[in-house]
């Protein structure tokens, strides 16, 4: 037996996916692990053993005891659709939304992620740096250990590798792990309204230097009314599948153009928003393993639909939920406050929702083998609730009830607080 670094004793609810090769579908997206009395015993970056009792045959003089106080512990939460890293923020245009103007006439006039796209080519490096670390510490203290990260508010070159680059120095600095992904077809520049094809030809040549430069690891596109058509969408996708580039969509969100099934039968990892989703869709997902990646705080953000995600499961889609985190549809980086949407508007399960924000999370970042499961091998990524059992911290909605959060075996976040280098 080896000897524990670290045990973090005395849990009084220890919920858990199972550690599945596969993303969970239908209705196996109910089952989970919960253990009383439990233990976890960590070496290093990993854990080395979970299980009930107190993990004595892992202690040894040098191990460090964590008391988790009875309290629940889940492992850390997985983020995987956001557009971290931006600029400035849009309450202006809020107002506006109140009034009933909608989302593409705002982007029509030149606003909405037109207007981020300004803001983020005009901020220095050190200023997009600053606004982003905020959010990941934020990000941190609810709970979410690892996230995905879009570009897609430079549009153009310089400002697209900007965004990837201040990405990739957070990953490097901050406790939270970031997947990144290159949006460079995320909104059609005012300037090219009448060149698309000039326009999609650019991004695909900062498509290359994004590879050249190892600066990210997916490829993603708008596929949407009023952003990209889905020829369009379909030559975005294939150029970045030639060049080794992992797949995503924005689909369905206002109208459904038929990206989900071409993402689908691209192999792209996961479909993401699917508030329209079509019965074509579903089944296209369903006999898939690209996840439905369903983002409840911008339905509730927009105040239009949410995605069908009961007709899914019963159609035995994988799902996942994240908080599509950005300055237009969802200014908030309160992923708990995501997944008390989703249990309250979606009629997900709790056990449905932890496992949405956690293994299948994983799979559609492409991280399934080491994060999302508190089991051995895995990375130690793990929450700790001042709740006493994960519904509750559903049902008691827009309280951040994470207390303490570790991350690769370090404690990050101790009763509430960020713990700064
Ligand atoms: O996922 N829908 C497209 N992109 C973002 C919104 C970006 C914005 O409004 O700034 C989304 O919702
Ligand atoms: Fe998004």
């Amino acid at each position: 037996m080896k000897h524990a670094d670290l045990i973090i004793r005395n849990i009084g609810k220890l919920v858990t996916p199972r550690p599945y090769a596969e993303p969970l579908r239908g209705k196996a997206m109910d089952d989970i692990i919960e253990l009383e009395d439990a233990f976890v015993a960590i070496k290093d970056d990993t854990i080395i053993g979970f299980g009930k009792g107190d993990g004595a045959a892992y202690h040894s003089n040098h191990t460090t005891i964590h008391d988790a106080l009875g309290l629940l512990v889940t492992p850390g939460l997985i983020d995987s659709h956001t557009h971290v890293v931006h600029y400035g923020s849009r309450e202006y245009e809020f107002e506006k939304k109140m009034r009933g103007v909608d989302y593409l006439q705002i982007l029509k006039e030149g606003g909405g992620i037109l207007s981020s796209v300004k803001m983020t080519q005009d901020a220095s490096e050190k200023q997009l740096f600053k606004q982003s670390k905020k959010s990941l510490d934020i990000m941190l203290r609810h709970g979410t250990t690892t996230v995905e990260g879009k570009s897609g508010y430079g549009l153009f070159e310089d400002t697209e590798l900007k965004q990837l680059r201040v990405q990739k120095k957070l990953n490097d600095h901050h406790p939270v792990d970031i997947v990144p992904t290159f949006l460079g077809a995320h909104a059609l520049p005012k300037s090219h309204e009448h060149k698309r094809e000039a326009f999609l030809h650019q991004v695909v040549e900062t498509m290359d230097k994004v590879k050249r430069q190892d600066l990210a690891e997916f490829v993603d596109v708008f596929c949407e009314k009023g952003a990209f058509t889905l020829e369009e969408s379909t030559y975005i996708l294939q150029e970045a599948k030639k060049r080794g580039f992992k797949l995503k969509i924005h689909a369905d969100e206002i109208e459904a153009l038929g990206g989900v099934e071409m993402a689908v039968s691209l192999g792209a990892k996961s479909a993401d928003h699917l508030m329209v989703v079509n019965d074509m869709g579903i089944k296209a997902l369903a006999s898939s393993n690209t996840i439905a990646n369903v983002l409840p705080s911008t339905s509730f953000n927009l105040q239009s639909a949410y995605a069908p995600v009961r007709k899914m499961l019963d159609h035995n889609v994988a799902l996942a939920l994240s908080s599509d985190y950005n300055p237009g549809s969802s200014p908030s980086e309160n992923f708990l406050f995501t997944l008390n949407i989703a249990a309250i508007h979606m009629k997900l399960s709790p056990n449905e929702i932890l496992n949405a924000a956690t293994i299948n999370a994983a799979h559609s970042i492409d991280r399934a083998h080491e994060i999302g499961v508190i089991a051995e091998g895995y990375k130690a990524d793990i929450n700790i609730y001042d709740a006493k059992n994960w519904p509750f911290v559903l049902y008691h909605f827009a309280i951040n009830h994470v207390k303490d959060v570790f991350k690769h075996g370090k404690l990050v976040v101790k009763d509430q607080i960020l713990i700064q280098e």
